[in-house]
């Protein structure tokens, strides 16, 4: 879909949402690893907007920050007095903007492109259209009730609807695209006088129509506009953008064992033909290759895995992993801040931090990086094709040269060359007999004492 017209674009995030009883902002709780408004911002992006504005509540200076930070600009509401007051204070960052004004709660994180595209399509010849849906219980939603030739003519909050216009089912979902001298207009003429007191939004559907002006509702897809208020319907829209993505993963070829168990991020990029086991959780920035194999059981962030590789069972693997291809990473692995590549392997057991493992190189069941001093962080480096022992401890910063061995048991303290050996434990020391004197000393000694009893 093209858009004609050009459009700006406002979301209202400056609501306290108390009812999430979090000290978090509501429109930064996550969902598929990214927070509320950051899934309505990459949606309306789509729609290529002139500009955008998200209005800010007061003490919402990191909601500010992150939508400064996704190239939107952020408006003040202080103190907020609803949806249209919230709208009123976009109005300065709109300051010479000719065109259509797309406006969006900031708290509906499952809005898809396609949505979008459709609400700005469905305007048409009116002077508004509104973004609606029929709710299985409409609840608390604004009822939108329309006139006889099935056009838009009023918004009810559900606060101060009559019990009749509380049957309707057909719902305000919060989006709306109008002109935007027509919006300041509308917005100047709005009232508080509601159950509320606020200023609504919703108003200026009747303000249009005061004008004989057009407005149509366009009825969305239930679960492309469900509201979060709550932690429990935070939670139900996370279960809805998980089915999503395990049906988009599948259908691009991903072989997931257990889907419902497996729980993925909006930016997570897999490959076909990769297999996931049960009880996997993606998390945010991992993108894995066609032809790996995620074992079950396993935790990915901030990683990215190629080709051939294998994951898992029980495997943890953090930001800033990068993990080669046919690399082999077994049962309780971490990784943080690490390379390997092509071929390494580290099978069992292993802390692997900031460090580098070349090609080929094995890692012994039981080795640990020792990165950190308790102040600073330190790189360790093992060369291609290096045999680190089992149980060794390579204390950072370090380097093994290609090809090395190191003995297991090992505390690795000094630089290591490449093709040596290096030993750092006790020497092994043996007393022949000492095990069969010492059986017959104590046995007979456990004898005489109970023979006294
Ligand atoms: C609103 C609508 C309702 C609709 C529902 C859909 C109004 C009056 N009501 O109700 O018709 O069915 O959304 O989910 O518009 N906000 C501000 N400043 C404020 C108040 C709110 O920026 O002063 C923001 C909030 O951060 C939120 C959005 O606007 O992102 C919606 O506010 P919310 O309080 O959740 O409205 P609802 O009661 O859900
Ligand atoms: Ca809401």
């Amino acid at each position: 879909m093209t858009q004609t017209r050009p459009l700006a674009v406002i979301v209202l995030a400056a609501g306290q949402g108390t009812r999430m009883k979090s000290p978090l902002p509501k429109v930064l709780h996550p969902v598929g690893g990214r927070p509320i408004l950051g899934a309505i911002l990459e949606a309306a992006s789509a729609l290529a907007p002139e500009r955008t504005i998200v209005v800010v509540g007061p003490r919402q200076g990191e909601v500010a920050a992150f939508a400064a930070a996704k190239g939107a600009i952020p408006a003040l509401q202080d103190p907020p007095h609803g949806t249209g007051h919230a709208a009123q204070c976009a109005l300065p960052a709109l300051e010479g903007f000719k065109g259509d004004v797309l406006i969006l709660y900031g708290d509906t994180p499952l809005l898809t492109a396609a949505t979008l595209e459709r609400l700005v399509a469905a305007k048409g010849a009116a002077a508004l259209a509104l973004l609606g849906f029929t709710p299985d219980d409409p609840g608390p939603y604004g009822r939108l009730i329309l006139d006889a030739d099935g056009g838009l003519s009023k918004i009810v909050e559900a606060k101060d609807a009559s019990p009749e216009e509380r049957a309707v089912r057909l719902c305000n979902a919060g989006g709306f695209v109008l002109d935007a001298e027509l919006l300041r207009e509308l917005l100047g003429e709005l009232t508080a006088d509601n159950a509320q007191g606020e200023y609504y939004l919703t108003d200026i559907v009747t303000g249009a129509r005061r004008r004989g002006l057009r407005a149509v509702a366009y009825d969305a897809p239930a679960d492309d506009v469900m509201g979060v208020n709550s932690q429990a319907e935070r939670a139900a829209a996370e279960a809805v953008f998980q089915a999503r993505a395990r049906a988009a993963h599948m259908a691009a070829g991903v072989m997931l064992a257990d889907p419902a168990t497996v729980y993925f991020s909006a930016d997570t990029a897999i490959g076909p033909g990769t297999a996931i086991g049960e009880n996997v959780v993606i998390g945010p920035g991992v993108s894995i290759a066609a032809g790996v194999t995620i074992k079950p059981f396993c935790h990915l962030e901030g990683v990215s895995i190629a080709s051939g590789a294998t994951v898992g069972p029980f495997a943890r693997l953090r930001p800033g992993s990068v993990i080669g291809e046919d690399v082999h990473i077994g049962n309780f692995v971490e990784t943080k801040a690490a390379t390997l590549e092509k071929g390494a392997k580290a099978s069992h057991l292993t802390y692997l931090g900031d460090v580098s493992v070349g090609a080929g190189a094995n890692i012994g069941a039981g080795t640990i990086t020792c990165n950190y001093d308790g102040f600073f962080k330190y790189r360790t480096e093992i060369g291609a094709g290096a045999f680190v022992g089992s149980n060794t401890a390579l204390v950072a910063p370090v380097s093994i040269g290609a090809r090395a061995n190191i003995g297991a048991g090992s505390t690795i303290t000094k630089d290591v060359a490449a093709d040596a050996l290096a030993l750092a434990r006790g020497a092994q020391t043996e007393k022949p007999g000492w095990a069969a004197r010492f059986r017959a000393l104590m046995g007979a000694r456990k004898a005489a004492t109970a023979k006294k009893d």
